[in-house]
């Protein structure tokens, strides 16, 4: 990792301050990672200490983590599309007890506080995971991904309101840590569905989670992915995502952190306008592993150019008129 250019440019940043609170965390600046589009621990085995020098996240929410360990989907999993990248991973993880042995220590050592991303296909794998990594004073907080189908009821939690409500409710009392819900764009009315976790006990929500896709092999006309379908994510949803993230922000109180094709300060720009109180940068850094440092001296220029000292306390949009 060549540091010099970028360090010229971070001497010209406009004095500005970005820090927030988030769930009780001070944090240096608004913009984290989306889950599952940096890898922290081979970031640090390919660029060694600079990773730690130039971490561009105040937080880093860690890849999804399941109960059990998970290969994955077969290949191909991933597929550029016109501005965006269908991906259809399919959660390869350790498991817990992999995830805690070998991946929290290497994560601990990350120069930003730890949310660890979980997801379960029953309340009592939410339960476990809850509990596993909850007890780790390591851990700031927990994201619950809720794109997940219910083995029980075969609904995907998070498109359901009542689902979610009492999924938050059963995993609230097992853990005093922050709990975030990470919201599907793939559901009628994903601000019912934020209202309905925050009656549960979230602390925050995130959106958006991929969008629900496909792309056939031009030749065979066959589904590309292996597993068939995916999500898109990238500059293709910024639309839709400024559009949930602002109706969300409007209908709960807690925390809103923005994310879905944030690619520029004026991308993190309209989705802190839009209620969000931090951001998330996900694709982008596919292509551009310090593209969420960019962001965040984009962002600072932006706000210094509207005259302003400090991140507004309410939405940028209101406090401009
Ligand atoms: C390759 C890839 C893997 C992802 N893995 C996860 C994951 O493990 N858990 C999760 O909640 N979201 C996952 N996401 C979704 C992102 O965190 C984010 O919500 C989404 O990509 C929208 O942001 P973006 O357009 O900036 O990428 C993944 C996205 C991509 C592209």
């Amino acid at each position: 990792m060549n540091t010099a250019p970028q360090q010229r440019r971070g001497s010209a940043t406009p004095r500005i301050d970005l820090s927030l609170e988030l769930c009780g965390l001070r944090l240096a600046h608004p913009i984290l990672n989306g889950s599952g589009t940096f890898d922290a621990i081979a970031a640090r085995r390919a660029f060694g200490e600079a990773v730690d020098s130039r971490f561009p996240f105040s937080i880093f929410v860690s890849k999804t983590i399941t109960p059990e360990l998970r290969a994955g989907n077969p290949p191909a999993r991933l597929y550029e599309t016109p501005s965006g990248l269908i991906n259809s991973i399919g959660l390869p993880n350790k498991g817990l007890d992999g995830f805690l042995a070998q991946d929290l220590p290497e994560l601990t050592r990350l120069p930003a506080p730890l949310c660890v991303s979980v997801m379960a296909p029953s309340r009592e794998g939410f339960a476990a995971l809850v509990e596993g990594v909850g007890s780790c004073d390591e851990v700031a907080a927990i994201e619950l991904n809720v794109s997940c189908p219910n083995v029980k009821s075969g609904l995907i939690v998070g498109e359901q309101p009542a689902e979610t409500q009492a999924l938050c409710e059963a995993l609230r009392p097992l853990t005093g840590k922050p709990l975030i819900v990470k919201l599907t764009p793939n559901c009628a009315d994903p601000a019912a569905v934020a209202e309905a976790a925050v009656s549960g006990g979230a602390d925050a929500v995130s959106l958006i989670n991929t969008l629900r896709a496909t792309a056939l092999h031009p030749g065979t006309l066959e589904p590309w992915l292996g597993a068939g379908s995916g999500g898109l994510s990238g500059p293709a949803i910024a639309a839709i995502a400024l559009d949930q993230v602002r109706r969300v922000a409007a209908a709960v109180s807690v925390p809103v952190i923005g994310m879905g094709g944030i690619e520029s300060g004026a991308d993190a720009l309209a989705m802190l306008s839009a209620g969000a109180t931090a951001v998330a940068v996900g694709t982008a850094s596919f292509r551009d592993p310090l593209a969420a440092e960019r962001i965040r001296l984009e962002l600072a220029a932006e706000l210094t150019g509207r005259g302003l000292e400090r991140l507004p306390d309410r939405p940028l949009a209101s406090t401009s008129s």
